[in-house]
């Protein structure tokens, strides 16, 4: 009779605290509790071809299998991330578009004016210079703090992802075996971002045509392609005024982007003060770096669009169009954004080119895909 009593008060308790409607009422009951199981991350060994730069390694976030792991079921929980449980990581990266969204400008969340086209998330790890089109992100897994913020209504915040990451069923023990922690209470905004870091990391793309040709001798370039790549897209544009396409000096490959800032002449402004988008300069409050973006990777371009970091060009017919104008004289633009003519046969051989850059493995690569 007594054992009854005690039970019911329990599920009393229970109830009560599943049943918190408000904010911050009944949220202690499944905070905190001593996890089980396995705790001993097993070090993930990143598949990098030999002719790719050597991945960077943080050592403040080393990558684990059971991090990894953890990382995309996160990168993947709407119920988690967003509080209407519409809207992931994925959401925004969808891995059929080489993880970006098709929109010239992400939306459905708060973001601030001047918002920007979702970047593909491919080949993370070699790039020392900052994320985000700005570089505003140092560092991999800070980036992820604000995505998640922006994926939140106003009235929440990270404290209710965590409580939810605290209560569910499964997350706990994948933290644990993730980073040995032993109590719920030490899930952390630090190891979440972590997580969703190491599993971006793994992310690599390096299965184009482009790779069998040039680096494993399993596969031609057509005419069109070779001619797009030795007579166009290589060719330096060096010294200025050679007019020649000369991509590849920015877009150098294996990474088809240097990971550098660069004003690639897209607006047209009377001073460096005038740039809608401050890019580089908003974030380093260096005047001259108004408008500079980093080079972004031209792996799977052709699957990206719409192109540059506000999404402006709808096909890659009209990047080369405004390749080929020359930008606008703007003081910081990049010597090599000259202009040059092509006839219709170069246009075509350096698309075709660009298309060679496609990695059709990566869309469906069960590692990168959403856990069942
Ligand atoms: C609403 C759409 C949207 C959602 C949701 C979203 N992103 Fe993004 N992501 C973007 C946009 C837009 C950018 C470019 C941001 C900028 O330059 O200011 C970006 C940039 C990035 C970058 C930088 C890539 C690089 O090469 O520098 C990473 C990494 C990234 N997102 C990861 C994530 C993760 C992890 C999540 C989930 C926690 C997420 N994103 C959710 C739209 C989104
Ligand atoms: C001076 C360096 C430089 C050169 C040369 C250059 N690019 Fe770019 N490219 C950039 C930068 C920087 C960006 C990002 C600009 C932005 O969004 O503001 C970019 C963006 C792009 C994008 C959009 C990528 C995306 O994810 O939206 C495409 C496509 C592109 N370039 C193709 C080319 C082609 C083709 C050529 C040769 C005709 C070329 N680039 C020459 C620096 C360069």
């Amino acid at each position: 009779m007594g054992r009854r009593i005690i039970l019911l008060g329990l599920s009393v308790l229970l109830l009560a605290a599943g049943c918190g409607d408000e904010p911050g009422v009944g949220m202690e009951v499944p905070v905190e509790g001593t996890i089980s199981g396995p705790s001993t991350p097993t070090p993930y060994a990143l598949e990098v071809p030999a002719y790719l730069p050597a991945p960077i390694v943080d050592p403040e976030n080393p990558v684990s299998v059971e991090g990894v792991e953890l990382g995309r079921h996160i990168f993947y929980d709407a119920e988690i991330l967003s509080t209407d449980g519409t809207m992931s990581c994925a959401s925004c990266h969808r891995q059929e578009l080489a993880f970006t969204d098709g929109l010239d400008r992400s939306l459905g969340v708060r973001r601030l004016a001047g918002s920007r086209s979702a970047m593909s998330l491919v080949n993370l790890a070699f790039n020392p210079n900052g994320f985000n089109w700005d570089g505003s992100a140092p560092k991999l897994w800070e980036q992820a703090i604000h995505p998640v913020e922006d994926m939140l209504e106003l009235d929440n915040d990270w404290e209710e992802v965590l409580r939810k990451l605290r209560a569910d069923a499964d997350y706990p023990a994948r933290f644990r075996a993730a980073f040995g922690i032993d109590n719920t209470a030490e899930i952390s905004r630090e190891l979440t971002i972590k997580a969703l870091a190491q599993f971006e990391r793994t992310i690599i793309s390096a299965d184009s045509k482009y790779d069998r040709v040039v680096y494993h001798n399993t596969d031609f370039f057509t005419e069109q392609e070779q001619l797009g790549a030795d007579s166009l897209f290589f060719v330096e544009n060096l010294p200025p005024g050679a007019l020649h396409p000369g991509c590849g000096h920015c877009h150098n490959a294996p990474s088809f982007g240097d990971n550098k800032f660069h004003n690639n002449g897209l607006d047209d402004v009377a001073s460096l003060d005038d740039f809608i988008d401050k890019g580089l300069g908003g974030v380093n409050g260096n005047r001259f770096d108004n408008g500079k973006f980093r080079t972004p990777t031209l792996r799977n371009i052709a699957l990206t669009a719409p192109y540059m970091h506000d999404g402006r060009f709808e096909t890659l017919e009209e990047v080369l169009d405004h390749y080929a104008s020359g930008g606008h004289d703007v003081e910081n633009e990049d010597p090599n954004i000259t202009g040059f003519t092509l006839t219709e046969r170069e246009k075509e051989a350096l698309l075709a080119f660009l298309h060679t850059l496609t990695d059709e493995s990566l869309l469906t690569d069960a590692r990168f895909a959403a856990p069942h």
